[in-house]
């Protein structure tokens, strides 16, 4: 990703306190406008954030002949798909781009776009997404490396499908595919993530006939055509366990509102072992750390309800301000932890082994330059930051804003001595 001229600049060392409202969520957001290609009614969705991953789809929309506009915060869908072939230069900023491919197979019998190459957490391959589709009658047509030309010469058809491993994004593309095919879709070993069932509600809500979400069966009896429907996605579960690591991390108590603790009751039982006080709502949690924070010990990642995969750097930087040992393990991702480079930059006694972040005590954080290696490392970096005596400038701004709209501002309403700058020459 080519790095923006701006940085964060925190000063550490002040505490958190305060309220935030956790917005719409990223990874129910962009899989839901890759849905609305199938709806041939309007679609509004409610209160979506404004992140440059949100900008990348709606052009991807637009691309494809549909109209895609902000209102206030809302976006308005409308429109039918006309063109199959995805604006190469917008698709290849985010791997979210090959989820629009289903619904334009099902709409259009084709779908062309480019893949971006494997970004810093891990080759990001899309094979699951692939077999899948050829099983309800899909062909790829060779062309070229980073291009991807599907078929659908006879439309799409049910079939009974198992995934060898629950891929988000893949049980999002055949339940796209699966919406409008004709027949029937078995899905097993589906993602049970929150985001999934965001989307088969959605699908519900259109008309779709969508079953067994959040379990890891999925069935689904495929319409002709899609109605249209106004929709509030679910919040945004990664965002709320930044914020509740950012409270561990610089002390202080905050209090996340509009985001059920269920959602990430492993983030938060983690912090509550390490020493933080947790005290959990309806809709609402509230962290505070005043005193020393402990090491947590062996934490792993796992696929929903386990601790997500995208929370893992936010929390090793929570884990950096403790007294004891912890290590966590990606089991998701292979390259999680570039964050560590900067962690180490700051004083933390960091070291990677394979998947596995390891973190000593006794590493007293100092400001420094940091660059964001990628989305969640970014944030953890922002998090250290905030731990750390002195002043940090944290470049790669560009990686933050693909999925944290609003986070300089939020974390400086919260008491942190954040802000962003353009560098200077
Ligand atoms: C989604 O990515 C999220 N992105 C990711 O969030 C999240 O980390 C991930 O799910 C896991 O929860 C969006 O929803 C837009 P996967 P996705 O397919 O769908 C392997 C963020 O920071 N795999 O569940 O790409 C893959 O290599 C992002 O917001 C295959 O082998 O994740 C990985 O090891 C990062 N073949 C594992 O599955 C495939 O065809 C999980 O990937 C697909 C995936």
């Amino acid at each position: 990703m080519a790095q923006s001229a701006e940085q964060i600049v925190v000063t550490g060392g002040w505490p958190l306190n305060g309220t935030v409202r956790i917005p719409a969520a990223k990874n129910s957001v962009l899989p839901l406008l890759a849905a609305a290609l199938l709806c041939q009614r309007p679609v509004r969705l409610r209160g979506v954030p404004r992140l440059s991953d949100v900008e990348c789809s709606l052009a991807l929309l637009r691309g494809a002949g549909c109209t895609a506009q902000w209102q206030g915060s809302d976006v308005a869908l409308s429109g039918s798909p006309v063109q199959s072939t995805l604006p190469g230069q917008t698709a290849a900023q985010m791997r979210a781009s090959i989820l629009f491919c289903a619904p334009l197979l099902a709409r259009l019998g084709r779908a062309e776009t480019v893949l971006p190459g494997g970004c810093r957490i891990g080759s990001r391959p899309i094979d699951l997404h692939l077999t899948g589709l050829a099983r309800m009658g899909v062909q790829e047509l060779d062309a070229g490396p980073g291009r991807l030309v599907l078929l659908a010469p006879s439309g799409l058809h049910g079939a009974e499908i198992t995934l060898r491993f629950p891929s988000v994004g893949a049980t999002e593309t055949l339940l796209l595919a699966a919406a409008c095919a004709r027949g029937r879709t078995v899905l097993r070993g589906a993602a049970r993530e929150p985001e999934v069932a965001d989307l088969a509600d959605f699908l519900n809500r259109c008309g779709g006939s969508v079953e067994g979400a959040g379990s890891s069966t999925l069935i689904i009896e495929g319409r002709r055509a899609l109605g249209g429907c106004v929709f509030s996605p679910l919040p945004d579960r990664i965002f709320a366990s930044t914020l509740a690591c950012a409270a561990a991390a610089a002390g202080g108590r905050v209090e996340l509102t509009g985001c059920s603790p269920e959602l990430y009751a492993p983030v938060l039982e983690i912090l509550a072992q390490m020493g933080c006080r947790v005290e959990r709502g309806g809709e609402s949690v509230q962290v505070a750390r005043f005193g020393r924070l402990y090491g947590a010990g062996r934490v792993f990642t796992g696929v929903y309800p386990a601790l997500a995969t995208d929370a893992a750097p936010p929390l090793a930087a929570a884990m950096l301000c403790a007294e004891g040992e912890s290590s966590i393990e990606d089991v998701i991702f292979e390259r999680r932890f570039a964050c560590a480079e900067g962690f180490a930059a700051l004083g933390g006694r960091v070291n990677t082994a394979g998947r596995v972040l390891h973190i000593r005590p006794g590493g007293a954080l100092r400001g420094t330059r940091l660059s964001a290696p990628d989305l969640r490392g970014g944030a953890a970096l922002v998090l250290a930051a905030l731990a750390a005596q002195g002043r940090s400038q944290i470049g790669g701004v560009a990686y933050l804003d693909r999925g944290y709209a609003d986070f300089t501002e939020i974390l400086a309403s919260l008491g942190a001595r954040i802000y962003r700058e353009t560098k200077p020459a």
